[in-house]
């Protein structure tokens, strides 16, 4: 069985792009797949030096991960921080990753640019760090957005210089893993861009969204003027709101606003009346698990306890090797 392997960094509460475009996939992978999904706890350090509340973020994160359907019986779910091992193959990694490869990564030239203030090696060596994540449990698939692109090239570009120099033929070459037609852009509330972070919480629906802040935040969804003709082009923002329905609501209401569109008698209001009450129907049920999740602590424990033990299991194995492959003594 093939081994798929995800991060994410516990910067704060997924939204429904993370669902549509990752989580809601998972869930179906890991039937097909050997999974680890992992929180990237490490990674939050290169800009976030001191955290103010890291075991939080990451029993949140963890609890949306389950109550999205993630199940850590069958896939391994586990903290990043619990498993020290990735920090040795890190440091491995680290010793064959040279600073101009790792200058000309765009994420770090991006990062320089925002904290010019904050230019420190583990920044630097995120790509090396985001490598050993995925080489530790010589994943096969990685699904990345295009963001990530050029992380999971150089984890190949390591791996590959790691089994050149040592070699063998150790590590698998992570390709990018492609959910193909079930790709859906996850517009922001704000007239353009995608749903996340840097467009604002305000444009953002999170799963933790209660129906009010869904309400508030679709009824203040950017819009236009209207239509002045019949059949004319959808702007951005009306074709975004129109994307967010064929989400959350049913093809026949699609239909009857697309039609109202049409021949010029839509009303906004009226249109993101429905689509609130519809994403409050998709969303709820999600929020409302995510609470219960959240109650149990003793689950979430186990389920953190569990991850961890199978993770160090794969990632020790995998140490172990390459101690020997390197020539160190056993661990
Ligand atoms: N860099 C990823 C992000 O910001 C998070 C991440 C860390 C990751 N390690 C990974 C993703 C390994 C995939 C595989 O989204």
């Amino acid at each position: 069985m093939k081994t798929v392997l995800s991060g994410i960094r516990p910067t704060g509460d997924l939204h429904l792009g993370n669902y549509i475009g990752a989580l809601r996939n998972f869930v179906e992978m890991q039937h097909q797949y050997n999974c680890y999904f992992f929180i990237a706890d490490f990674h939050s350090l290169t800009t976030h030096p001191t955290p103010e509340n890291i075991q939080g973020n990451v029993r949140s994160v963890l609890a949306q991960y389950i109550a999205c359907g993630l199940d850590p019986e069958k896939a391994t779910i586990y903290i990043q921080s619990d498993v020290p091992e990735v920090i040795e193959l890190y440091l491995y990694l680290n010793m064959n990753a040279y600073l101009g490869e790792l200058e000309r990564c765009s994420s770090f030239k991006e990062k320089i640019r925002q904290h010019p203030d904050n230019v420190n090696a583990g920044l630097l060596t995120y790509p090396t760090l985001m490598a050993a994540d995925i080489l530790i449990h010589k994943a096969n698939f990685v699904p990345v957005g295009k963001d990530q692109e050029q992380h999971l090239e150089m984890a190949r570009t390591f791996g590959n210089r790691f089994n050149r120099m040592y070699g063998e033929d150790y590590f698998p070459e992570p390709q990018a893993f492609n959910f193909g037609k079930e790709l859906v852009k996850i517009p922001a509330l704000n007239g353009a861009g995608k749903m996340g972070k840097s467009e604002g919480e305000s444009s953002t629906i999170f799963l933790t969204d209660t129906p009010k802040q869904i309400e508030k935040k679709v009824k203040r969804a950017v819009t236009d003027a209207g239509p002045t003709e019949p059949n004319s082009p959808m702007s951005e923002p009306i074709a975004n709101l129109f994307q967010l329905m064929n989400v959350v609501s049913e093809p026949d209401t699609i239909v009857f606003f697309k039609e109202k569109y049409n021949d010029c008698s839509i009303r906004y209001g009226d249109l993101k009346k429905q689509l609130a009450e519809d994403m409050i129907a998709f969303v709820n049920p999600i929020r409302e698990k995510i609470e219960a999740v959240m109650a149990d602590e003793k689950n979430l424990n186990r389920v953190a306890e569990m991850g961890k033990e199978k993770a160090k299991a794969s990632a020790g194995k995998t140490i172990r090797e390459v101690r020997e492959l390197i020539g160190f003594k056993p661990y």
